[in-house]
Parts: structure tokens; C-alpha cells; sequence
């Protein structure tokens, strides 16, 4: 192969991104890989709909068939949202022998395992290290770099919007609505904001982690969740008064009766580290048997960050396709666990 050609789903916040490190860093890319690496086709809803960005009119197309069915088009990156049609054209893709790069928490959240178990049967790479954590490298760290050790517990902040606007309400007294707007306009929010406010972005984040540090199936619906929109201003200042900080926090927990996994607003000692992971920032706490107690902290949402977390899947992607291995992942057996509901590990709000 002496290029790599990409199909990309999507054109938001987190598609733009990708295109952006990809024409900015293309001289790294070919220097890391040999080759260079292209956008071939981009699939939008419209269009006709006016974009900043110097990629050909062309490219851009309205029909899947055009993105997944292109026999020159090597590897999917499937950065659309949402679920059910972001799952088909994984399948579709997988189906059609491409390798696909994904940062859809939602489809891994609930469909990961049947998903990694699609791109086996099909000898194809599925990536998602962008699903969780923005620019944190976290999903690769559990599979590799922590593979030989026993987690027993996970805890942070997993979704950036909530803790922007917790960040806003608390240390420059906006309202919840200026602060989510913000939110928003910064690209941080989901289509929907209400996934982010209710808790659900950062279980469906919690389910990806668990299942990964536990080596068992995690789903959404396993993770006890409670959101932020029942929380006051005067909340905070009192919390503010105790020394403590509100934060979102997940937390996930193994020990020999099976495994418990929440989302929810705690209470945090401002002399933890957590309570001053502010603005869009996650922080992510991993305590193994032999590795200790790890942190891992960084940009949890935003074009770039998020974009740079595709975008290394990609090379992984784009190496593993010219050496001739992809799809040659050897995934642990996922054990089954029992799930316990309603964890607590910091002071319940
Ligand atoms: N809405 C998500 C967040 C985007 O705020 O964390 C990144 O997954």
C-alpha cells in the first residue's frame, strides 16, 4: 500500500477536528507511518450546508453507500453520534472487511462486546479510545498498559459539561443555564445536553471503563445513576463553606461479590485532587493490586483533544492494516460478574 485512504462519518465538532490534525500534521503521519493517510469521502446529512474548511466540495457526500461501500476506502472513522445509526454503519463496515475507529460512547456502552466480537469474526480492528476521557489515553492504558495488573476501583470525573458548568456555578457564580449554553457553544455539550446532565454520558463512559478494567460486560443500565439538575446554587456555596467541592463522579468498585459501578453527585474534600479538575478537564483514578494508585488527567471533551484520541487510532489502525495484522487483537475472555447497584465512595450529595 503506498497510501491510506479514510472514510469519514460526520462533520461536527469531533469530525472537523480529525480533518484538521490529519492536513496539519500529515508530514508527522508519513514520517510515523511511511505513508500518507487521506480522507477519501466524508458523509454529511447536508451537503449544501456551508463549512470552514478547505476540503473539496466533492468529498463531501449524503449516501453511506458512497463512504462504506468505496472499495478504495481502507478504514471507517465513524464520528456521527447517537446510536442506532452510528451502529449500522459500523456493522456495515465491519461487514465489508474495513477496520472502523469510533468515539461513540453510546454504540460501545451498548452494543461494545457485540461489536469487538463483529470485528473479530471479520478480521478487522475496532478502536474507541475517543469514547471516553477526550484526549486521556485511558481505554488503551486498561487493554495494554495495565493488562497484567488486578484493578479493583475506578473513580473521577468522566464527563467534561457537567463539570464546566459546575466549574462556572462555582468560581464565577453563572447560572446552570449560562454555564450549559457555554457549554455548548464550546462543543463540549452532546447533541442532546440532557445526556450529559442526567448523569447518562459519563455511566455509558463508566460502563466502557469497568468493562475493561474488570474484564467483564458492563452495560448502561448496570450503572446507578443520579444527575446534576437537582443541585443549587446555594448548595454549592454551603458545600463551599465545609471546605468541600461538588463534583459528578463515577466510580467503579470490584471485590469477591461482584462489582459496583455509579454516577452521581458527591461531595469532594477541596484538598482532594479531584475537587480542582475544573472547566472541561476529567480526572480519572485507577487503583490496581500491584500498579497502586494511578491518576490520569487531561481535556475530557473538545474538537481538538478529542480529534487527537481519533486520530491515534487511526495510526494503530493504518499500521496494523500495512503490516498485514489487523484485526489480530487477542481480547481477554470477559468473565461475568455479579453487578451490585448503588456504590458510595465519596460523601453522597
Ligand atoms: N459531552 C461529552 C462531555 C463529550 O462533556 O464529556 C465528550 O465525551
Amino acid at each position: 500500500k503506498n497510501e491510506i485512504n479514510i472514510g469519514l462519518l460526520g462533520f461536527g465538532v469531533v469530525g472537523s477536528g480529525v480533518a484538521t490534525i490529519l492536513h496539519k500534521h500529515q508530514a508527522d503521519l508519513i514520517h510515523k507511518l511511511g505513508v500518507p493517510v487521506k480522507i477519501k469521502k466524508i458523509l454529511v446529512k447536508d451537503v449544501t450546508k456551508k463549512r470552514d474548511t478547505d476540503l473539496p466540495y466533492d468529498i463531501f457526500t449524503s449516501n453511506p453507500d458512497e463512504v462504506i461501500e468505496d472499495p478504495t476506502i481502507d478504514l471507517i472513522v465513524e464520528v456521527i453520534g447517537g446510536t442506532i445509526e452510528a451502529k449500522q454503519s459500523i456493522e456495515r463496515a465491519l461487514r465489508a472487511g474495513k477496520g472502523v475507529v469510533t468515539a461513540n460512547k453510546d454504540v460501545m456502552a451498548q452494543f461494545g462486546q457485540e461489536l469487538l466480537e463483529l470485528a473479530d469474526d471479520n478480521k478487522c480492528d475496532l478502536f474507541y479510545e475517543a469514547s471516553v476521557g477526550g484526549g486521556i489515553p485511558l481505554i488503551r492504558t486498561l487493554e495494554d498498559g495495565l493488562a497484567s495488573d488486578r484493578i479493583r476501583a475506578l473513580t473521577g470525573i468522566v464527563n467534561g459539561t457537567t463539570n464546566f458548568i459546575l466549574t462556572k456555578m462555582k468560581h464565577e457564580k453563572k447560572t446552570y443555564e449560562e454555564a450549559l449554553s457555554e457549554a455548548t457553544e464550546l462543543g463540549f455539550a452532546e447533541a442532546d445536553p440532557s445526556a450529559d446532565v442526567d448523569g447518562i454520558d459519563a455511566a455509558r463512559k463508566m460502563a466502557i471503563l469497568a468493562s475493561l478494567a474488570f474484564s467483564t460486560e458492563v452495560r448502561l443500565e448496570n450503572v446507578f445513576v443520579r444527575g446534576m439538575k437537582d443541585i443549587q446554587k446555594g448548595d454549592l456555596e454551603l458545600a463551599e463553606q465545609f471546605g468541600f467541592t461538588v463534583k459528578m463522579a463515577g466510580s467503579a468498585k470490584k471485590d469477591d461479590n461482584g462489582i459496583e459501578i455509579s454516577v452521581e453527585p458527591v461531595f469532594i474534600q477541596n484538598s482532594h485532587p479531584l475537587a480542582s479538575v475544573n472547566n472541561e478537564f476529567n480526572a480519572v483514578y485507577v487503583y490496581g493490586d500491584t500498579v497502586g494508585e494511578t491518576m490520569f488527567y487531561g481535556p475530557g471533551a473538545g474538537s481538538l483533544p478529542t480529534a487527537t484520541s481519533v486520530t491515534g487510532d487511526i495510526i494503530a489502525a493504518c499500521r496494523n492494516l500495512l503490516l498485514g495484522v489487523n484485526g489480530k487483537r487477542l481480547h481477554a475472555p470477559r468473565h461475568p460478574f455479579i453487578v451490585k447497584k448503588d456504590t458510595q465512595i465519596f460523601g453522597r450529595y
